[in-house]
């Protein structure tokens, strides 16, 4: 689809459809044990962008994939990323009270199961990747979508350890290369694995494969900017998450070192990198690029 509708409406209308696999993937409430599985459905269901899924849809389907091959992996990377969420908002990591505008798992289901929710979250995505009547492609493919996920919520240049450096850096001065590592890492990484992961699925060539890794490379640096600028510049109510806190906690973030105008103007230069190169894919590519100005653009 190339874009026709406002991208908008395009996000609302996979979201819904997100929302209904994700349903069907994870445990119903009523299996035992119900409070964890309650824990992983109020957070999972709380209402995100769904971004990094409609990435994976996006990204494969404007490589011929079908969106029934796409799902099972969209639906994993959005219960990483729910997880890392869950995680995150932990008293002993950002000690949030508020995420997609409800309390935070630990706030509600208090910390032990919030870990657990986390914990399974993860746990459960590599099973869902890992099934063999799920995204019904070759299995050295699939394992390559696999590998390739892992290695993003992993440690070295991925999530983990992005979310590890970002802790270290509290409180310290940090220069701009710690700085775009971090963001490289615990954001970056997963978003450049939701395109790459849609363009393996469809089968692309390794040559594709590595373009659309530029482009998920350049818009998930943004995206982590746009995230450290809306701390500054919105309100809680707008993003369903507490605003300001980043400066109450010396967190490092983009305009905390490099100021608001400036980051504003790296946001936009990654975007029109990450425009260009979708362009150059070869194939139409009008959601990708308005995928990419909405990054920036968003309110929450
Ligand atoms: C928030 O991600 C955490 C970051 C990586 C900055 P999103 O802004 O995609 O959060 P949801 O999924 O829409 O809640
Ligand atoms: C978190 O970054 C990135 C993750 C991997 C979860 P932030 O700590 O800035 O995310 P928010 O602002 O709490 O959503
Ligand atoms: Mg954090
Ligand atoms: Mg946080
Ligand atoms: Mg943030």
């Amino acid at each position: 689809m190339s874009a026709p509708e406002p991208i908008t409406s395009y996000l609302a209308q996979r979201a819904e459809e997100i929302n209904a696999w994700l349903d069907r993937l994870v445990p119903s409430e009523t299996i035992p044990p119900q409070q964890l599985h309650c824990a992983m459905r109020y957070s999972l269901f709380a209402g995100g962008k769904r971004l990094r899924p409609a990435l994976v849809l996006a990204t494969g389907e404007a490589f011929g994939a079908s969106t029934e091959s796409l799902m099972p992996a969209a639906c994993a990377i959005e219960m990483i990323h729910t997880y890392s969420l869950i995680h995150d908002d932990l008293p002993a990591m950002d000690n949030d009270d508020l995420r997609r505008g409800r309390p935070t798992c630990h706030k509600k289901f208090g910390e032990a199961t919030a870990i657990l929710a986390g914990d399974a979250l993860l746990t459960h995505a590599f099973r869902v990747l890992s099934d063999d009547r799920g995204m019904k492609i070759d299995p050295a493919r699939q394992v390559r979508v696999i590998r390739e996920i892992a290695t993003a919520a992993d440690t070295v240049d991925a999530l983990i350890g992005g979310q590890m450096a970002d802790i270290e850096g509290e409180g310290k001065p940090t220069d701009a290369a710690t700085l775009e590592y971090i963001h490289r890492s615990k954001t970056g990484a997963m978003i450049r694995a939701s395109v790459v992961t849609g363009a393996i699925i469809a089968g692309a060539s390794d040559d594709s494969v590595e373009e659309v890794r530029a482009y998920g490379s350049a818009i998930g640096l943004a995206f982590q900017i746009a995230d450290d600028i809306l701390d500054v510049t919105s309100t809680s109510e707008q993003l369903g998450k507490t605003a300001g806190k980043d400066m109450a906690a010396l967190k490092a973030t983009y305009p905390a070192i490099h100021g608001l105008e400036s980051s504003h103007a790296r946001a936009r230069e990654l975007v029109e990198e990450a425009v260009r190169i979708a362009a150059r894919l070869g194939v139409a590519s009008g959601v990708l690029e308005e995928i990419a100005r909405f990054i920036i653009a968003r309110r929450s």
